[in-house]
């Protein structure tokens, strides 16, 4: 476990460089507030999970990494202006991200709402700009919007709102917790798959992979918002109850959840089974995502 946290850090070091060159939006800047509040929410110290899960995918496959990077980059783009949007007062209304004042409460809330506007945006700009083959740009772009359209994140996030104050039954729950949170992380992993010149069925196994760690993690989000605390956790606990958001605890218990949470862990580990010895790295970062405490 101690060798899985150096090798995040590391990695994480690296997509922070990727992410400081794309950031530098001076040039052709024509609002400034703007790109400060695009800038405030990326720098704001995020755990950087999704673009290193492509780097460590890609590094699995042997595949390209510096696209991996600037793939994994835009990617981190758009969940970034998703958390700004999530955070809005017509969202889940929080005050604190990142361990930082939420956007909106720095910048105003039409500034913010846009500054999400133009992060995801730009991804897509990142994207058509990569150094790939035409082809695999083309899934990649295809994978990106779906994923965080109306199918995908933000699907999931009105399912999500639309919940509140109700009592989902556990289909349900998964619904919402894989489209908001498992669909851009099926994204992370996958863009390691298209830099790399990986055979279809590794795609498969990524993919449920992929799907597994996704709903491990909206779960340990929930728990975190009970059993965590706010210093650790940038953000402030105790939002969910208050908001009365459908949840795996609300459902389950702790302790339930945290059983539903371990099952699913280990069927993503169980989907890693055909790359063998090579999959170790995603297999402990598995671990590493039921144990992390913010
Ligand atoms: C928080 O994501 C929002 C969810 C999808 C649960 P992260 O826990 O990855 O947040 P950062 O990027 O590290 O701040
Ligand atoms: C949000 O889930 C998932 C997103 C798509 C941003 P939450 O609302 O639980 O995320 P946090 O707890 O505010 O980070
Ligand atoms: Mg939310
Ligand atoms: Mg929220
Ligand atoms: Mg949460």
């Amino acid at each position: 476990m101690n060798n899985i946290k150096e090798i995040l850090n590391n990695r994480a070091e690296e997509v922070e460089k990727t992410l400081t060159e794309i950031m530098d939006l001076t040039d052709k800047e024509i609002a400034p507030t703007l790109t400060k509040a695009m800038q405030y929410t990326t720098f704001s110290g995020g755990k950087r999970i999704r673009p290193v899960l492509s780097l460590l995918t890609a590094e699995m496959l042997e595949g390209d990494l510096k696209a991996a990077k600037k793939a994994g980059a835009a990617l981190e783009l758009i969940h970034t202006y998703s958390l700004i949007h999530d955070d809005l007062p017509c969202m889940d209304d929080d005050k604190l991200r990142r361990g930082k004042a939420t956007n909106h409460l720095v910048f105003g809330t039409g500034t913010a709402t846009l500054a999400g506007d133009a992060l995801l945006t730009y991804a897509f700009e990142i994207l058509a700009n990569l150094a790939i083959s035409a082809e695999n740009k083309i899934k990649l772009i295809n994978l990106f919007a779906s994923s965080a359209g109306y199918a995908g994140m933000v699907g999931g996030q009105v399912l999500d709102l639309k919940a509140e104050q109700r009592k989902l039954n556990l289909s349900e729950m998964k619904k919402i917790h894989r489209a908001k949170t498992g669909s851009l992380l099926k994204t992370a992993v996958l863009i390691g798959y298209y830099v790399s010149e990986s055979k279809q069925e590794n795609k498969h196994a990524l993919i449920k992979y992929a799907d597994n760690i996704g709903l491990v993690f909206q779960i340990v989000d929930d728990l975190l918002d009970i059993t965590g605390d706010t210093e650790t956790l940038g953000k402030t606990v105790g939002r969910d109850q208050a908001l009365e958001k459908s949840t795996y605890p609300a459902l389950l218990g702790v302790e339930g959840a945290k059983n539903e949470a371990e099952k699913v862990a280990n069927q993503a580990k169980k989907a890693l089974a055909i790359f063998g010895e090579r999959a170790q790295v995603l297999s402990n970062l598995v671990d590493y995502l039921l144990d992390r405490n913010n």
